[in-house]
């Protein structure tokens, strides 16, 4: 095998240096905000880059006398979930111990175990805390999270908090508990500025919008926008300096076929470095769609099976129009039985996180994984 080259492209986690494209204008925006404690809610499709954007900003802050907590609450299924995360992001800043040290004066609950423990890389001796919340009731764990919120205030001035993948929230049945809480803490916390972001536009508008919801018109909300042509520019110099001869118009398709997704743009990109080609053309590129396509084909076929046969349409019918999907002719052509059925589809679609709705518009929709809808596309075919 000759000497591989270093792939310019990554997917699928969240992305820095080299290979993290800055937005230099939203982020003077958004810090705007934050800087004069205004809470932001960031609101972007899937894979869009919200992740690396958001760790991006908070890290220059702080060369701004800022500091952040950023938590991840993705996989949280409850409080105790929530109040994990929390203890994590904060035992990952630097000089925690100082931090838990005066947190766990106010907060009697939180019994550390220290351990010393050494470094398996560098030998170096380090000491850890967990936390016994195990056995700890619900109760408890309500109070330490309120605890915990409370405690933030004791740290520096200009403290951002950032919680990642907001809607989460949510989903934890405890009839808005969380929500209002949170509420009460950004309310109090003089010397933090709460940053959320968040992928269920239709979920975190009605958090926002809903005039008997606790965070009611309580954050700005921040559409994260697409890339502008800068993206474009960017990937054919990516491609440039591996020495590999790419078309603008092939750029530009790919980006119209994934809906704008940088997620989806650098894995095609990274496909096609990877299978060898030096002259990228609209054909390369629909060839390389073909086959991630077909890789996640199985994935794609299972889940499709699990669903009612009207959701399955109106996939096909969504994956296909896409736009005005209401109208009657394709209602009949996708043998919908009606509006109102097409709706109680849609909805049930976006619950199960496949699709959702674009802004306020009735009649279109996306997908949350645009390679879905290819793959419907094709499968589909007349
Ligand atoms: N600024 C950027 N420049 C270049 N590529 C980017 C940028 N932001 C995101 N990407 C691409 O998108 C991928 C996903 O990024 P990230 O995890 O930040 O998105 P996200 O919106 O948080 O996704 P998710 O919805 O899965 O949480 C990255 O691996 C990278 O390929
Ligand atoms: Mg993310």
């Amino acid at each position: 095998m000759n000497q591989l080259p270093i792939n310019p492209f990554k997917f699928g986690d969240p992305v820095e240096g080299d290979y993290f494209l800055p937005r230099p204008d939203l982020e003077s925006f958004v810090a705007q905000f934050l800087i004069n404690r205004i809470h932001v809610v960031l609101i972007g499709p899937r894979r869009f880059g919200k992740t690396s954007f958001l760790l991006n900003l908070l890290k220059k802050l702080t060369e701004h006398s800022h500091s952040y907590i950023f938590v991840d609450i993705f996989n949280i299924t409850s409080h105790k979930d929530f109040l994990h995360q929390i203890l994590r992001a904060l035992k990952a800043r630097e000089g925690w111990t100082d931090i838990l040290k005066s947190l766990i004066k106010s907060i009697p609950k939180i019994r550390p175990k220290v351990s010393a423990q050494v470094d398996a890389n560098t030998g170096q001796p380090s000491l850890d805390f967990t936390w016994d919340t195990i056995a700890s009731s619900e109760n408890d764990i309500k109070e330490m999270i309120q605890d915990v919120l409370s405690g933030l205030g004791k740290l520096e001035n200009g403290l951002i908090f950032a919680i990642d993948e907001f809607q989460k929230i949510t989903e934890i049945n405890d009839e808005g508990w969380l929500e209002a809480t949170l509420r009460t803490h950004m309310q109090q916390l003089r010397n933090t500025s709460f940053i959320f972001t968040g992928s269920r536009r239709s979920v975190i508008y009605d958090m926002l919008n809903n005039p008997s919801r606790p965070l009611y018109k309580f954050c700005q909300p921040i559409e994260f926008p697409a890339f502008g042509d800068e993206f474009t520019d960017w990937v054919l110099k990516r491609f440039n300096d591996i020495g590999i001869k790419c078309h603008r118009e092939a750029i530009e398709h790919l980006r119209k076929i994934v809906q704008d997704s940088p997620n989806y743009v650098q894995m095609v990109c990274f496909h096609l470095v990877a299978l060898g080609k030096n002259n990228i053309t609209i054909e390369e590129v629909n060839n390389a769609l073909k086959i991630v396509v077909q890789q996640n084909a199985y994935a794609y076929q299972t889940l499709l099976s699990t669903l009612p046969p009207t959701q399955q349409r109106t996939l096909r019918l969504a994956a296909k129009e896409g736009k005005q999907i209401f109208a009657k002719e394709l209602l009949s052509k996708y043998e919908i039985s009606s509006g109102a059925a097409l709706s109680s589809a849609i909805k049930a679609l976006k619950d199960k996180e496949i699709l959702d709705e674009e802004g306020a518009g009735r009649g279109t929709v996306i997908f949350d994984d645009p390679l879905f809808a290819i793959w419907l596309k094709t499968s589909f075919d007349d």
